[in-house]
């Protein structure tokens, strides 16, 4: 079923929030659910509706991040490193970019946040609630959660793998590990699972028949 028409006003109705108030939501999902692109079109939106938004992503590009994307080139970083780079990357991130944005009525999309930690690194044999809770003690829990959820093999389809048959198993166990970690966050009162099995239009329409219920009045 496809999402009904949205409207400005069945997101900002007469008895909702003020305006001016910072939203929060990050989107997440294992490689290949189309984040990027929803991250970008959500944001679209709530610039159609007047809205002043900061769009962003983990790793991100400052000194913390660039360190993490040239490593996933060269492989050098240990798993332990890996994770202290994360956490510190996001701590920048809140500190400079997140809070102050909230903290000016905007709103924050983020590609990625702390639940991509919890999965990877999880992934790699890190306790994923311990990960959780090292967050949580910095990094503020957003008021919206999409999990985009895939199939490993239709995600890795979708990302081109060309990897040898060895890599291609490695990979394909990593991802599933992923996306069990991911949907193991499905109960929490601020997530919501979105299916990403279809077209990018379609998975639009869920995203925002998803934010537009979920910001409606209660
Ligand atoms: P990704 O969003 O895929 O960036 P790009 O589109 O530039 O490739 O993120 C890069 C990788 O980083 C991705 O495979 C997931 C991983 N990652 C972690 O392992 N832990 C984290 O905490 C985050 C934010 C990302």
């Amino acid at each position: 079923m496809e999402s009904p028409p949205t409207t400005p006003e069945t997101v900002f109705s007469a008895d909702r929030k003020p305006a001016r108030q910072g939203l929060f939501i990050v989107i997440e999902g294992i490689d290949g659910t189309g984040k990027s692109t929803q991250a970008r079109r959500l944001a679209g939106w709530f610039e159609g509706l007047g809205r002043e938004v900061v769009l962003s992503r983990e790793p991100t590009d400052g000194p913390w991040g660039r360190k993490l994307r040239e490593s996933a080139n060269s492989g050098r970083l240990s798993a332990a490193e890996e994770l202290e780079y994360f956490l510190n990357d996001r701590r920048q991130h809140v500190s400079e970019k997140i809070l102050p944005a909230l903290a000016a009525g905007k709103v924050v999309i983020l590609d990625r946040y702390y639940f991509s930690t919890m999965a990877y690194q999880g992934a790699r044999g890190f306790d994923p609630q311990s990960i959780r809770r090292a967050n949580e003690q910095f990094a503020p829990v957003p008021d919206l959660l999409l999990i985009l959820d895939l199939d490993v093999d239709n995600a890795l389809a979708r990302i081109g793998h060309r990897g040898d048959e060895a890599n291609e198993f490695e990979q394909h166990e990593a991802l599933q590990r992923c996306r069990d970690i991911f949907l193991t966050l499905c109960d929490e009162p601020f997530a919501r699972v979105i299916d990403s099995d279809g077209t990018l239009d379609e998975v639009t329409g869920r995203i925002h028949a998803a934010v537009s219920l979920a910001l409606a009045p209660q």
